[in-house]
């Protein structure tokens, strides 16, 4: 909180200061605006409104598919909800790659359009001049290595990256080349613990974790999949914290035997006339 009582929102330099701390990071994603008004209130750091959207809530069976409108959309959603935490909106597969200035106006249609404060690329690779490039706009850009989806593909599938010396030495120098091209946070994804160490001793920048160990700077996990509301397959570095999916379709199943059993609606569930209104419009009736 602030002097007057409001809240202040985040700026990139408390992130810093977190991880000179040695204080973790919490980063989540979220895709609508009840969501947002929950991790807003939950205290988390940042908040990702990641091309995971494709799965979790959009239906895809991948987040190659997703498009910028759609990514837009659901990014409006969330910065309708939160004040406080860091709003990083993440380009989708085919926005960036393909030249600076696709980069430059895609990350900017993020910026004017859902008011994202951060924008995040996958990659190494031809995805540093992007990163470069997006900087140089004016716009703090999130890195992210190891298990990249929008390219599982190529990587084999989706499963850790990293797990040789070269393979891990690969994707260190693309970190490192990532945060020379002037990223402000790296995130990390299915790696093993031991390459997250190594990577963030050489770091500057905050390393935000997924599946990659507890020696990250943060983490980040998708929240459907912390609430157990994502009925698709988990990874292994998942943690259910919450059967959402549960309490929902006991919800749901409830409610479908009250309405056929008659108990829903019951009388406080609607709304009363007066009697001599009752009665009054009864003989209107009869008087037609
Ligand atoms: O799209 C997403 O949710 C992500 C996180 C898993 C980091 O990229």
């Amino acid at each position: 909180m602030s002097v007057a009582g409001t809240v202040r929102p985040l700026a990139l330099g408390d992130l810093a200061a977190k991880k000179d701390a040695g204080e973790p990071i919490v980063m989540i994603t979220a895709y609508d605006h009840p969501s947002a008004r929950i991790v807003e209130e939950a205290g988390v750091d940042m908040v990702l409104v990641g091309d995971s959207a494709a799965m979790t809530v959009l239906g895809y069976s991948s987040t190659v598919p997703v498009t910028i409108d759609e990514m837009l959309m659901l990014t409006r959603a969330v910065r309708r909800g939160l004040t406080r935490p860091l709003l990083v909106g993440d380009l989708p597969f085919g926005s960036y790659e393909a030249s600076d200035e696709l980069a430059v106006a895609t990350a900017q249609r993020f910026v004017k359009e859902a008011g994202c404060d951060l924008v995040k690329i996958e990659r190494g690779g031809t995805t540093v001049d992007r990163a470069r490039a997006i900087v140089a706009a004016g716009i703090p850009v999130v890195g992210h290595v190891g298990l990249t989806p929008q390219t599982a593909t190529a990587l084999g599938g989706y499963r850790a990256q990293g797990r040789t010396a070269e393979a891990a030495l690969a994707m260190i120098d693309d970190a490192l080349a990532l945060q020379d091209a002037g990223c402000a946070l790296l995130v990390v994804e299915a790696v093993p613990a031991e390459v997250t160490a190594l990577l963030v001793e050489r770091l500057t920048i905050p390393v935000i974790g997924i599946g990659a160990g507890a020696d990250a700077d943060g983490q980040v996990l998708v929240l459907h999949d912390l609430l157990g509301i994502y009925d698709g397959p988990a990874a292994k570095f998942v943690k259910r914290y919450a059967d959402l999916r549960g309490a929902a379709l006991a919800g749901v199943e409830e409610y479908a035997r009250e309405v056929r059993s008659g108990a829903y609606p019951a009388a406080e569930h609607g709304y009363g006339m007066p009697s001599a209104e009752v009665a009054r419009l009864q003989e209107l009736l009869a008087g037609r």
